[in-house]
């Protein structure tokens, strides 16, 4: 029998994937797993018995990666299973980032109660809501993982020039030939009109867009972030937004300090939130729990080296020795005796 700690609501759907073998629930004691949506688990104990943590989203800021690897913890994300609802959020963030539709809707309250005059009195306003359209205007995703490229092949699809930026970049991304790899993080900012940042937030990422990098974007440039807020400079875009230089931000993790700020357009992280990726999540995060408990392999982690080794045959036990140097783990055995 193993246990499962869930530490946030998870999906039924990918709930009912565990087996008869499985129990599961918030107050779980003993657990071989954890199941964690957005739970920060950096002041967490962990007890003894749990063998690996699973993130049902792709970032993994809320867990200590590293120190769990350093007990033998595998720690596993569900990269992609998600991508489809950040995606669509995000082309919706571009239209917001363009045409004044939050404003314009506010401005539309207003005129509750104007009778027979609501008409006139739309046609009158509405020319201070006039904003551009995306056809023909060049976007910047910095990051081509499982979002960022969804995010560049529907922006060609919308007729939009597409640049991109990823020094990771996966021989098996699945990139619309059009789209423009660059090499240089500095050739997005040269030529984009609309910037998109799709990277996870770690020590190399944290404030990358910052004074330095707006200093080289197009005046009137739009940003959005549908990634972490840490990964945007408050004082910097505030500025940028003050003087011009950035003509809108378009974010899903809103600070308090970015909150109503005129042209910043702050959602409450609602990327993932879709009957559908939180089911995909789930059934993901679930079955790697299960291959990993059950089998020994290791699938999704973002602390420990892949193993796959098949299922283990029916009167075996799984060993998994894993093999760390001072900093890393370096590799895991894993062998049915
Ligand atoms: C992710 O990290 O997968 C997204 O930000 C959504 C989420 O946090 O659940």
């Amino acid at each position: 029998m193993y246990n499962v700690k869930l530490l946030n609501k998870i999906s039924k759907i990918g709930l009912d994937k565990f087996t008869e073998n499985y129990s599961y629930s918030e107050d779980m004691k003993a657990a071989d797993a954890i199941m964690v949506r957005s739970a920060s688990m950096h002041e967490m104990e962990l007890e003894e018995s749990t063998l690996c943590v699973a993130r049902a989203g792709a970032g993994v800021n809320n867990i200590p990666v590293d120190d769990l690897a350093k007990k033998g913890v595998v720690v596993f994300n569900t990269p992609g299973a998600n991508a489809n609802a950040v995606k669509e959020l995000v082309l919706a963030g571009l239209f917001l980032s363009s045409r004044k539709i939050i404003p314009a809707a506010e401005w539309a309250l207003t005129l509750k109660g104007s009778g027979a005059e609501t008409l006139k009195l739309v046609e009158k306003g509405k020319s201070q809501f006039t904003g551009p359209e995306i056809l023909g205007k060049t976007l910047g995703v910095i990051g081509l993982g499982a979002i960022g490229a969804l995010v560049a092949n529907a922006a060609i699809a919308l007729g939009m020039d597409v640049v991109g930026y990823d020094p990771f970049l996966s021989p098996e991304a699945n990139l619309n030939g059009d789209i423009k790899v660059y090499s240089d993080l500095e050739d997005i900012y040269k030529n984009s009109d609309y910037i998109t940042v799709h990277v996870p937030l770690n020590d190399s990422t944290r404030g990358m867009i910052n004074k330095d990098a707006i200093s080289s974007m197009r005046d009137g440039v739009k940003i959005l972030n549908f990634s972490r807020d840490a990964l945007v400079s408050d004082t910097d875009i505030l500025e940028a937004l003050e003087s011009g230089k950035v003509s809108r931000y378009v974010t899903d993790f809103p600070t308090d300090s970015v909150i109503g700020v005129e042209n910043v357009v702050a959602l409450p992280h609602l990327g993932a939130s879709t009957p559908e990726s939180e089911d995909n999540c789930a059934k993901m995060a679930a079955a790697e729990i299960m291959d990993y408990l059950e089998n020994g392999n290791i699938k999704n982690s973002v602390n420990m080296p892949k193993a796959d080794m098949g299922k283990i045959p029916v009167g075996f036990k799984r060993v998994c020795v894993i093999l760390q140097n001072d900093e890393n783990t370096v590799a895991n055995v894993t062998a049915a005796v």
